[in-house]
């Protein structure tokens, strides 16, 4: 597990696009697992300026979102349908066939359209590279705390503690969601290399408990110990209840001296 540990927020996305970019570059028709949410902003801005000055081709790249809510309709303000439209598709040119998001519209066989997500995962040859957030309860993507360590995409219920972090972006009127289609825990662990990007002193007690706790079904993204591939990317203010900060400074210089490739 890496730890990198940026001064705030602008560099923690300028460094994600940069590995992002860079897995790009690596491989044209990479599969990308993306996030939602206010801390991937900043990311997306990046990769949005790498497309317009043409330096990034997103062609060839299939996507895969970590989630809906259940019950908006693609075209509502707060589906992450929408959000994903306005802040990142119609600004480069990934193929509209090639952009898989879960459908929240769905009103039976939760299970069998879930199973069909999973599928279509597999059959675009598994996730290389996946982009994570973390709740303040410690989710990823909606696998809310209790969530099985094995879990695949599903219909999940929202804990109150999401709803109520959420809550402000449905001050239209709208009633907030109380459940979401979701990829498992299972599922982000196959993906091959995993970005966690943290920002915020909200965050650092997630944050700590995912890198430092033990792991537990409690806290979902503490299962990311258990993955081969995991860079956390986040800012001091996220970091702050780490204990372990100058060992992880350590480990990131002995890697780019010795293994700089786990690093692009
Ligand atoms: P945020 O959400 O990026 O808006 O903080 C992260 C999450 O809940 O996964």
């Amino acid at each position: 597990m890496l730890v990198v540990i940026k001064k705030d927020y602008e560099e923690v996305s300028r460094e994600a696009a940069r590995i992002v970019a860079g897995a790009i570059r690596a491989n044209p028709e990479v599969v990308l697992g993306l996030a939602t949410g206010s801390t991937p902003l900043g990311l997306y801005k990046e990769l949005i300026a790498f497309h317009r000055d043409g330096n990034l081709d997103f062609s060839g790249v299939t996507t895969f979102n970590l989630d809906e809510y259940l019950g908006l309709a693609p075209s509502h303000p707060q589906s992450f349908h929408h959000f994903m439209e306005y802040n990142f598709f119609s600004q480069v040119n990934v193929p509209r066939d090639q952009i898989h998001i879960p459908d929240g519209t769905i009103t039976a066989d939760y299970e069998g359209y879930c199973a069909r997500y999973e599928q279509s995962i597999k059959a675009a040859g598994g996730i290389e590279l996946q982009i994570l957030g973390i709740g303040r309860n410690g989710h990823v993507g909606f696998n809310e705390p209790t969530s099985s360590l094995a879990s695949r995409t599903r219909l999940k219920a929202l804990s109150r503690e999401t709803i109520e972090d959420n809550r402000h972006f449905f001050s239209d009127g709208t009633e907030m969601p109380k459940c979401a289609i979701t990829m498992g825990i299972g599922t982000i662990l196959d993906s091959r290399r995993v970005l966690l990007l943290a920002s915020g002193r909200s965050k650092a007690a997630a944050v700590a408990k995912a890198i430092e706790g033990p792991i537990t079904s409690s806290v979902s993204a503490s299962a990311l110990q258990m993955h081969p591939d995991v860079t956390f990317i986040i800012d001091e203010e996220a970091a702050y209840s780490l204990t372990q900060r100058d060992y992880y400074r350590h480990v990131l210089e002995m890697t780019q001296l010795f293994t700089p490739e786990r690093l692009s």
